[in-house]
């Protein structure tokens, strides 16, 4: 049988290049995800990641009888940038590439007794390597900054299972192509399809004829589609038996879906079109760049899902965490995933790194129902017929049932895939030349935005997406649109404001929101959630001018209610005239000079109401008088696991009365933690916009935690958490 666990523990970790046989006392204990260095928010100096370090794990290994003749593997999910493996002093393997994941075969290196584990791990940016070359605007940081798990196998194992549904809408049909890692007389394979509720609802045997199988369920009893409203997953079991002996069993979690971009320029999902609404993520994180543990993972997707209501996200510009694609999965969340890169295209052997990463994304990723396009071609790269032809050829070879996209920024290019993926910086969105027609990134550089900028900027960064949107999905022969991007990044100097970051996020570097992010979660069903957010900070003295004529509002209300103090303003409609296109346009509301105008002797608090039906729904009042008034801390969970890398925001705001934060509340926040936990983030944290964040670290003990923030003139405030035991892999229910 199989066995598989994490490796994520006892690790020794050292800034150096240390000699294999460097004592233990030059290091210090690490748990992975693991980043080489930890930042301050911004200013990230890429320099500094760049080095070769030293990871060391020393473990205990006693050959039991019934695990003799076992394969045993180390699997890597990311190691930034390269990497050189050794067991017990010998050298095994070197790995080029951060993205994907890569396996050691250690089986004849263990010993008996302790063994030592090296890894010099490079996270110099390497031009011979994606995305490196050129110029990028993004950082790689470093370290082995993914999960590293322990695999016992039987010589004859499953390898891969790749999981084919077709025709879901009219008569589902399912084939599992199992290919093993040998072919041996006397072999069966076991298949069983499982429900979400874990019942089984129909299986298939049949002998292993070839070291790669076709299983084939013509008639399936009903199945439930997964889509992005009813994400609803099956597994497959496959067990392979050797006359009757049980050789190895592997699941994988698949759904009934059909996405399909089509030569209307639209996309399908099982049969219906669906506009594409979106954003870009980044895998960047402040302080720990990108060695985020699942949970940060998981809540990403969650955040895109229910907190900027988008259906799709692409995975710029390289292959991202599976625990980030498997979230996508469960809550329904579409993902375009691309190779890795950058503008650049190297010579031939980058360009072969290149094609074997995209085999190792696909392979690991071709069972994610959410991936609906392969990201083929380097981002915004020239034309290179020869390379794209043969990344097309062997995405469609791995994976002959998505599509391929090739983002570029220019239209009219040699278009060798089936959509045409497009970064349409023009303010405005082309007519396309090319169907099917996806645009893939749009605002971003055109207009960087700070939470902490003045209004103006704020709400017209808020418009330019509101308006791109709406141009978009005006136009037929367009699949939807992905802006960029979804959260604030750390860059190189050629691309970032003065402090290297890029603000391009509809959120900040923390997630927290920026007007544009009410402008995309206005944009839901109000069934799901109702959303009222006035994007005002309610000053007489902000924008150019004074005053606060209009107020522009994000809501899914069909109307909005405005009273000034005890003065009822009125109700007003969305601005479908501006945004006839969006299914929730913003509200522009003017005529306010008489209630709000500069140097005016009287300024009342501001109140609206937001009503569906008639019915009022959602209110939010703001304070006149701008004063700080609350101290807000909050995590984004009660619960943390004692693994030792679990880990959760740890959100600070100053506030008004009415919960609003306040944007020039430039405070300096100290935070203590007592308990068995650590801080990571800047303390004493001097403020930016009113908020921030920091994130609370599991250590190994489980227990209470509690953190505290004080500020100077407010009152302090606390939260706490519980450190729970980490259950078994298999058991963990994250978010
Ligand atoms: C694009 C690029 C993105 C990002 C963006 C900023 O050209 O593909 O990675 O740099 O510009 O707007």
């Amino acid at each position: 049988m199989r066995n598989h666990s994490l490796f994520n523990d006892n690790w020794l970790f050292s800034a150096q290049k240390l000699s294999l046989d460097a004592p233990d006392d030059h290091f210090t204990a690490v748990t992975l995800p693991h980043t080489n260095k930890i930042f301050d928010h911004s200013n990230v100096n890429n320099q500094a990641y760049q080095f070769i370090s030293t990871y060391r794990k020393k473990f205990s290994w006693q050959q039991s009888p019934d695990e003799e003749n076992k394969l045993i593997f180390l699997d890597f999910d990311g190691v930034m940038l390269a990497c050189e493996v050794y067991l017990n002093g010998r050298f095994l393997l070197n790995h080029l590439g951060g993205y994907a994941p890569f396996s050691v075969d250690i089986t004849h290196h263990l010993q008996d007794g302790e063994n030592c584990l090296t890894l010099h791990v490079d996270s110099r940016e390497r031009k011979d390597i994606p995305p490196y070359g050129h110029l990028v605007d993004y950082l790689t940081f470093g370290g082995i900054y993914r999960d590293v798990y322990l695999r016992q196998v039987n010589p004859t194992h499953i390898d891969n299972i790749f999981v084919q549904t077709t025709n879901v809408v009219q008569h589902p049909r399912l084939t599992a192509e199992i290919r093993l890692s040998r072919l041996k007389p006397n072999l069966t394979l076991e298949a069983s399809l499982v429900d979400a509720a874990g019942q089984e609802v129909a299986s298939l045997q049949q002998p292993v004829a070839a070291q790669t199988n076709r299983l084939a369920w013509a008639d399936l009893p009903d199945v439930v589609l997964w889509s992005t409203e009813t994400p609803t997953l099956y597994t497959i079991q496959v067990t392979l038996w050797e006359n009757g002996r049980l050789l190895d069993t592997l699941t994988t979690r698949f759904g009934f879906r059909q996405a399909e971009f089509r030569a209307d320029g639209r996309f399908y999902l099982n049969n219906a079109p669906l506009p594409l609404f979106g954003l870009n993520r980044h895998q960047t994180y402040p302080y720990i760049g990108a060695a985020a543990p699942a949970r940060l993972q998981r809540q990403d997707a969650d955040i895109l899902k229910y907190e900027l209501a988008c259906n799709v996200v692409r995975t710029s510009h390289y292959p991202q965490s599976p625990h980030f694609l498997d979230r996508c999965d469960e809550i329904g969340l579409l993902v375009f995933e691309e190779i890795a890169g950058w503008q650049h295209v190297g010579d031939e052997k980058w360009q072969a790194l290149c094609l074997d990463e995209l085999e190792t994304m696909i392979e690991r990723d071709r069972n994610h129902p959410s991936i609906i396009l392969w990201g083929v071609r380097v981002n915004e790269s020239g034309d290179n017929d020869d390379f794209y032809t043969r990344t097309n050829a062997l995405a469609h070879q791995l994976d002959p049932t998505r599509q391929t996209g090739g983002v570029r920024d220019f239209l009219g290019s040699s278009f060798l895939e089936d959509v045409y993926t497009h970064n349409d910086f023009s303010n405005g969105v082309r007519t396309p030349t090319e169907q099917p027609h996806l645009i893939t990134e749009f605002a971003g550089h055109m207009f960087p935005t700070k939470i902490w900028d003045h209004e103006e900027r704020l709400i017209d960064h808020a418009l330019l997406h509101a308006k791109i949107h709406n141009l978009q999905l005006g136009h037929a022969q367009i699949a939807g649109a992905i802006g960029w991007c979804a959260f604030d990044y750390a860059t190189h100097i050629e691309f970032g404001s003065g402090d290297r970051i890029c603000y391009h996020g509809v959120m900040d570097i923390f997630r927290l929101p920026k007007w544009a992010a009410a402008f995309y979660q206005s944009q839901q069903d109000p069934a799901q959630k109702v959303v009222l957010q006035a994007a005002t900070h309610w000053t007489m003295g902000d924008r150019a001018g004074g005053g606060n004529n209009p107020i522009h509002v994000f809501s899914n209300c069909d109307e909005v209610e405005i009273i000034i103090g005890e003065i009822n303003v009125g109700r007003f409609q969305p601005n479908f005239a501006q945004y006839p296109n969006l299914p929730h346009p913003p509200f522009t509301i003017g005529g306010l000079d008489a209630y709000s105008a500069w140097g005016q002797s009287q300024f009342y608090d501001l109140r609206l109401i937001g009503y569906l039906n008639g019915q009022a729904v959602a209110e939010q009042r703001i304070a006149s008088n701008r004063l700080p008034k609350r101290l807000e801390l909050t995590t984004d969970t009660s619960q943390l696991y004692a693994d030792g890398a679990d880990m959760t925001r740890l959100i600070v705001r100053i506030t008004d009365e009415f919960g609003n934060p306040l944007p020039y509340a430039t405070k300096v926040v100290t935070f203590k933690l007592d308990g068995d936990a650590e801080l990571v983030g800047e303390n004493p944290f001097p403020l930016i916009g009113g908020q921030a964040a920091l994130y609370v670290k599991a250590r190994h003990q489980p227990g209470a935690v509690t953190v505290r923030a004080c500020a100077p003139g407010m009152m302090d405030t606390a939260v706490s958490l519980t450190i729970i035991p980490a259950p078994p892999l298999d058991n963990r229910q994250i978010l």
